[in-house]
Order: C-alpha cells, then structure tokens, then sequence
C-alpha cells in the first residue's frame, strides 16, 4: 500500500475515537455524567495512542515493513491530541479554570500530580517532533524522546492510583507495556555492547 494512503488511513483512525465522542455528547449519549465519560474516554485514549507509538519499532524489526516507523510521529501526536482533549477536559469542564483549586488538585492528589507530569514530559515531544528540531538537537533529539517509555509508565501509574480496587483494566495497559520495554532490551542490549567495543577499539 502506498504510504501516503497509510498515512490517511492512520490520520482517519486516529480521529474516530474523538469524532466517536462528539458525536455521543451531541446526541446525548455519554450516560448520566459526559463530562466523566469525556475525561474517561480521551485519558484512555492517550494511553493507547502512547503504547501503539512504542510498538512501531518492533513491529518494523518483526516484519521488515518500513511504514510503521514512518507513521510513528503522527501516531505520537495522536497520544499528544488526545492527552490535551482529557487535560481541557479537567481543566475547563471539570475545573471551570479555577487556578488556585486547580494547583491544590495537583499537589493533593498523588494521581492528578503523576498525569500532570505525564502531561508536561509529553510537552516537549510534540514540540520537537518535526525535521527543524531533529535536525536542531542532534543526539540530545534521540535523548529527549526517551521520554516516550517513561511517558505511558507514568499514564499506568496515573490510572492505578486513580481505581485503586479495581486493578484489571490498567493492568492490562500495565501488561502491554512490560511486554513492549521487554521486546526492546536485546535491541538496546546490542547497541550498549557495539559502543563498548567500538570505545575499546578506538
Ligand atoms: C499523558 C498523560 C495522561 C494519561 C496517559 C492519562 C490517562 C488516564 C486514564 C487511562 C484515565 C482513566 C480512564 C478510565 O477510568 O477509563 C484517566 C483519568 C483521569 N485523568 Fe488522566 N491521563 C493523563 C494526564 C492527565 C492530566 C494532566 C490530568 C489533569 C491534570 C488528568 C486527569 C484525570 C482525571 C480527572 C481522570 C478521571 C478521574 C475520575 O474518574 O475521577 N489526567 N487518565
């Protein structure tokens, strides 16, 4: 398939979910509380979007294709899009912009402090995402955007901490993404062991 027909494939996918949600609250279908299934469906959503960016690189090693690593950056501001949609959410629907009480939100409740910080890591990756910046930043861009592992870590921590009882659904985001750091360690494993020999060479 030609690439660019993946890319809009990828870019109308990545819209439904929100398309999905509009389209519920305009018709008064989010149940008793919209502004808890809005908040509840794009902080899902975020989290997805992170572990299908993470699981580009494998899954171009597994098959050999070179399309998913070509998506990944739409995919990762996906993450970004749906992470700003649940923050706006809080902030105006849930909050109403009220600074002082937002600020107490956050150093008192360790679950809204932990989606904040998700929330600004993810920041400077969306906003060094295009050519200009990998250009620009050179090795530090590869640095940075390590923070696309810690990121989702943060996003299940987040979601743990908020249900407290009921662990199974953010343990299956939990399991993902154990899984998709552990198919990256041979990989990183390698690179380690060829910059080792390449210094005791040099
Ligand atoms: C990368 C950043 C973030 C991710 C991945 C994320 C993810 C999630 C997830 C998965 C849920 C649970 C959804 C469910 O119950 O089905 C959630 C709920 C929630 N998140 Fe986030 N979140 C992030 C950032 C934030 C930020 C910055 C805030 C606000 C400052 C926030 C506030 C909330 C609130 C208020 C809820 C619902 C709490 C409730 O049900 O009482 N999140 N988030």
């Amino acid at each position: 398939m030609p690439i660019a027909l993946t890319k809009s494939l990828i870019f109308s996918l990545g819209l439904l979910p929100a398309a999905l949600l509009a389209w519920q609250f305009y018709r008064d279908e989010l149940g008793a509380n919209p502004i808890e299934a809005i908040t509840h469906g794009s902080g899902e959503w975020t989290l997805r979007w992170l572990l299908v960016t993470l699981a580009m690189t494998p899954l171009k090693r597994w098959s050999g294709w070179s399309w998913p690593v070509r998506v990944r950056r739409m995919l990762g501001l996906f993450a970004f899009f749906y992470a700003c949609l649940h923050l706006m959410t809080y902030l105006w629907l849930d909050q109403f912009f009220d600074w002082p009480e937002i600020w107490l939100d956050i150093l008192d409740r360790p679950f809204i402090t932990v989606g904040m910080l998700a929330f600004v890591l993810l920041l400077p990756l969306a906003l060094t995402s295009n050519r200009y910046s990998i250009k620009k930043l050179g090795r530090n861009w590869k640095r940075l955007h390590r923070l696309a592992y810690v990121i989702p870590l943060l996003g299940v921590l987040h979601f743990v901490w908020l249900v407290k009882a009921d662990l199974r659904e953010p343990a299956i985001y939990a399991l993902v993404l154990a899984a998709l750091l552990a198919v990256r360690l041979p990989a990183s494993r390698r690179k380690e062991k060829a910059k080792v020999s390449r210094q005791t060479a040099g």
